[in-house]
């Protein structure tokens, strides 16, 4: 089926969001280090972005999860396909996401990380869908709430395309 992209947040105003959050970051962790973890593959442009705009010392780790499938996705139940290579133990760790929509997945790995014994963890988004939730996340730092609509770009992937797009769109089918 073909499809077609419409521009739902610019490339500037995404930038200039960005730009906002590490801002805040940048005073909410004033003379603390932040370890920022990046959720593959979505999260990856968006803690780039991020990380180039904190002011305090950033270190960074990547992980990557998968659903166990259909049946125990209702329970938020996620696989570590790749872990991360360093500890979190005393750890002012930042989880940056992509998008929050049902919840399920972050909600299981905020739990997974807490027990690694950090000093503390937090959740920055770039996107969240709040009409989508199923399970209560916190989210600490939100780019801009959306609605439910499917959507592509800065990360965000329609069957693996559209990653590279510099802006969030949403993918129209002809
Ligand atoms: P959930 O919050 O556990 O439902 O899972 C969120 C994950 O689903 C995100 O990390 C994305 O990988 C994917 N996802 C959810 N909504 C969208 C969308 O609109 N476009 C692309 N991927 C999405
Ligand atoms: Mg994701």
């Amino acid at each position: 089926m073909a499809e077609h992209i419409e521009v739902l947040l610019s490339e500037e105003e995404v930038d200039a969001r960005i730009q906002e959050i590490g801002d805040m970051i940048s005073k909410d962790y004033a003379g603390k280090e932040v370890h920022l973890i990046c959720v593959l593959k979505g999260g990856s442009f968006f803690m780039c972005e991020l990380a180039k705009r904190i002011t305090v010392p950033v270190s960074l780790d990547f992980m990557s999860v998968s659903s166990y499938g259909a049946d125990t996705k209702s329970s938020g139940v996620v696989k570590i396909v790749k872990d991360l290579d360093e500890s979190l133990t005393g750890k002012h760790v930042l989880v940056v996401e992509d998008i929050v929509d049902s919840g399920r997945t972050l909600s299981h790995l905020l739990k997974m990380l807490k027990d690694r014994g950090p000093a503390d963890v937090r959740l920055c988004t770039l996107l969240d869908k709040p009409d989508r939730r199923v399970v209560d996340v916190k989210v600490d730092y939100t780019g801009f709430q959306i609605p439910d609509e499917f959507v592509v770009g800065y990360g965000l992937d329609y069957d693996q395309k559209y990653r590279n797009l510099p802006y969030i769109g949403v993918v129209k089918f002809d």
